[in-house]
Parts: structure tokens; C-alpha cells; sequence
């Protein structure tokens, strides 16, 4: 051990600013490793023609690309973020769409004057709101009454190996406190009894969960155990306690991330781990 990482440091929040910029200077790497779980929880979603939908947390934008492909020229989708460098992102590839639009807000307080929507739909955008149970409350107000939404959430870190190894490389060089469970971040939403509390709580009803689990590519499909340890350090939280711990301990835990994902590097697929996630149903 040679430092104490600040739990803050490690939740990687700050969506409107930095986090939103690392995002984008990694998006194509982060959609490949998550694209599977998109095309699961909009194959689960099935959105008719003609529907009208949020894409929560909508990133750069491909999730709404893929549901307007669903709604038809009939719909309509708004994808909906925090961060102004992602939204020009997501406008940038959706200049020819003319049914998909995008906005820059915190969806905890967005007023949307065209509301109600027929439809919500996030991967991985829901879980980083400071009072979730305030910022559903806003979301129900904006989707009709009966309508649905469908959230891709994170299960467990213990059920996500993927994130326990790589927790596990940083751990053994600098110490790294366990954060609240709840506090907002990717692993927010684990806990099932609270997620149907807030969404009880916000209005909504019949919550329906099944869990999705599989293998995602670190660094993307076809990335190298090297190019792999570049992506971790580079674009999660953990490489920034490391490099604050110093040169010497960041380069260490380089050099035991590229033994790790050596062992889980499979030829033509990329560095493979296993994940679970929740994909979570409920009514307006
Ligand atoms: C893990 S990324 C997922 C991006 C995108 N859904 C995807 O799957 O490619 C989480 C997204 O949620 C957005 N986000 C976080 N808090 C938000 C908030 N309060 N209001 C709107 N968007 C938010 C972030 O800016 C980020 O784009």
C-alpha cells in the first residue's frame, strides 16, 4: 500500500464536466463493451411505431438512434443529459434524424413542455442522481399515465467480476475505502428493495426485473490485454487514485492489469469478463 485513495475520487460523478469529457474521449470503447446490453434492453422495451420516448442519461446518443429506429418517422425521442459535451456528440450523429432530438439538462429537474412522453428508456443513465426519489418523482411527471419505462441498471460489484478484478488490481496497491452503497454512481441501483422503494415512492408501479448476464469486452472488442489496461487506467476512476499515488505504483498496476487481462484475453473477441445487470420494467 502506498497511498489512501478519497472514496469521492472514485465515484466519477461529475457527469456535466470531467466524467462527461472522459465519456466522449472514450465513448467508442465504452458503447462496444456495453452495446450487447443496449440491444437487450431495447429488444426487451419493445417500442412500437409512433411512440413518443425519453432516452434518460442518453451519452452520446446511440440508444436513441436505435429507438427511433423502433418508434418509426411516426415517433419521436429525446435524449436527455447532463453533460453539453456529450449532447453535441449525440446532435453530431443525429443530424439526419430528423425524429431524434436531444436536450441538456439534469433530468432530475427538466421540465419538458411537449410532456408526457409514452416511453423511458436508460442504459446506465439513471443511478447518479444525488436525491433519486426526488428525480423519479420529476421523471414519472413526464411520461403518460400507463406508459413504461425501462432502465438497464448495474447489479452488484460482487456480481460483476469485471469490476471486482479490476478493484481488486488498484486494492492491492493503494487503498481504497468501500463506499456507501447508495451513494450515486454505477453500482447506486444494486440493491433491488431500494430501487423499488423509489420507484414506488416516485409513482410508479408493476416493477419487473430479469437479470441480463454475459461477457463484456474491456477496452472494447478486439482490444489487447495492453490496450485494455491503457482503457481502465485512462477512462475509470481507479486510474486516477493510482496516478495520484505516483508514476511508480500507477506503472505497477498497469503491468498486474496486463497480467490480468492476459488470462482473460480471448483471440478475435478482445478481453472478456463476465457482468450482470438488471433490466428493470415498471408503469407510470
Ligand atoms: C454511463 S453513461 C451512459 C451513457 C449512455 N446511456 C450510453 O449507454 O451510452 C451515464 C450517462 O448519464 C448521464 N447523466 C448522469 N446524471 C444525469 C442527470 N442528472 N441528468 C441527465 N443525465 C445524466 C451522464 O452524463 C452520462 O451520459
Amino acid at each position: 500500500m502506498t497511498a489512501t485513495a478519497d472514496p469521492n475520487e472514485l465515484k466519477g460523478e461529475d457527469w456535466a464536466g470531467e466524467m462527461g469529457r472522459k465519456w466522449l474521449t472514450h465513448i467508442d470503447l465504452f458503447e462496444g463493451m456495453i452495446a450487447p446490453i443496449g440491444d437487450a434492453l431495447l429488444a426487451r422495451a419493445g417500442i412500437a411505431q409512433g411512440e413518443r420516448v425519453i432516452d434518460l442519461g442518453c451519452g452520446g446518443g446511440l440508444t436513441s438512434l436505435a429507438a427511433a429506429r423502433a418508434t418509426g418517422p411516426e415517433g419521436a425521442v429525446l435524449g436527455l443529459d447532463i453533460s453539453p459535451d456529450l449532447i453535441d456528440e449525440a446532435r453530431r450523429r443525429a443530424t439526419d434524424h430528423p425524429n431524434v432530438s436531444f436536450i441538456c439538462a439534469d433530468a432530475a429537474t427538466v421540465a419538458l413542455d411537449d410532456a408526457p412522453y409514452d416511453r423511458l428508456i436508460s442504459r446506465f443513465g439513471s443511478m447518479f442522481f444525488a436525491d433519486p426519489y426526488a428525480a423519479f418523482t420529476n421523471l414519472h411527471g413526464l411520461i403518460r399515465s400507463g406508459g413504461r419505462i425501462d432502465l438497464a441498471i448495474w447489479a452488484a460489484p460482487r456480481d460483476n467480476p469485471w469490476m471486482m478484478e479490476l478493484m481488486g488490481v488498484a486494492r492491492s496497491h493503494i487503498d481504497i475505502p468501500s463506499p456507501d452503497p447508495r451513494a450515486p454512481g454505477p453500482f447506486a441501483f444494486a440493491d433491488l428493495d431500494y430501487v423499488r422503494d423509489i420507484l414506488a415512492h416516485a409513482g410508479f408501479s408493476a416493477p419487473d426485473i430479469e437479470p441480463y448476464q454475459g461477457e463484456q469486452a474491456i477496452g472494447g472488442p478486439g482490444a489487447t490485454p495492453d490496450e485494455a489496461a491503457d482503457f481502465a487506467l485512462a477512462s475509470m476512476a481507479i486510474g486516477r487514485a493510482l496516478a495520484e499515488a505516483g508514476a511508480d505504483t500507477l506503472a505497477r498496476a498497469h503491468s498486474d492489469l496486463v497480467s490480468l487481462f492476459g488470462q482473460r484475453h480471448v483471440p478475435g473477441k478482445g478481453v472478456m469478463m463476465a457482468n450482470k445487470v438488471w433490466l428493470l420494467s415498471a408503469r407510470a
